[in-house]
């Protein structure tokens, strides 16, 4: 696929937390030259923002409260280089590894929960991937913000192997880390983003299921290519 193609496809890729999605679809996205975002970043970002505001218990905010601080704490991307990724950032400000912090990931699926920070963080993914030529993972990609997306993945593994996963991610960054705290919080955030009233997490009726417990990156890639391939030459 080294070939520029004048399509640029959608490439939505769901899936459980802890799942690889981002290491997938940022592959996904080098291959092809497109862009990768990703979206749980936005909602950590929202986390954040609420958090240094004092904020734990994002439910004690009214509609229109959480409306208003939307608008004061703006989410969005910016690419440092042309060769560069997009980065999430908050109030123009790009944002490192403190979203991954375990006081946002204990809070975000209750931010996430909320419709009207869904709706404004859509509406900013739809606006990213207007002009095609995107890879954006997160929960309901393909079911919400791209139902029109060419490649729809939905990634699964084992919840001790997502943990481990996310464990060493977080040792090799010299965050603090307990391996049972984090198989906890990702069971439960999956099952607070599968039991949601708003745009619950299930894969797509088109979506590829992909559980890669036991694949290395560049079998998943492997896995994919003929799938990009075909939407790639569809007409
Ligand atoms: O992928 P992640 O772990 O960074 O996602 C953080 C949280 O945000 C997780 O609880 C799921 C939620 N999320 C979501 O509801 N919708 C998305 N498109 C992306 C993430």
């Amino acid at each position: 696929m080294t070939t520029p193609n004048p399509k640029r496809i959608l490439v939505a890729v769901d899936g459980l937390s802890s799942c690889g999605k981002s290491t997938f679809a940022r592959a996904i996205a080098a291959e092809l030259g497109y862009l990768y975002i990703d979206s749980g970043a936005m909602y950590r970002a929202v986390t954040l923002a609420l958090l240094r505001a004092g904020i734990h218990d994002p439910a004690s905010l009214s509609v229109n409260e959480m409306e208003e601080f939307l608008r004061q704490h703006l989410v969005g991307f910016t690419a440092p280089t042309a060769m560069q990724q997009p980065q999430v950032t908050l109030d123009r400000t790009p944002l490192g590894d403190e979203i991954r912090h375990p006081d946002v990931a204990a809070m975000v699926s209750q931010v996430a929960a909320i419709p009207v920070v869904r709706t404004r963080l859509v509406a900013t993914q739809q606006a990213l991937g207007a002009q095609g030529g995107v890879t954006m993972d997160g929960r309901d990609i393909g079911q919400v913000v791209f139902p029109q997306a060419e490649v729809k993945i939905f990634m699964t593994a084992r919840p001790e192997v997502r943990a481990q996963r996310r464990y060493d991610e977080m040792v090799s960054k010299g965050l603090p880390a307990d391996y049972q705290q984090i198989l906890d919080n990702l069971n439960e955030r999956d099952y607070i983003d599968q039991h949601r009233e708003c745009n619950p997490m299930r894969p797509a009726p088109d979506a590829i299921i992909l559980d890669n417990s036991s694949m290395t990156p560049a079998e998943q890639l492997e896995f994919i290519r003929p799938y990009l391939r075909q939407a790639l030459s569809q007409g």
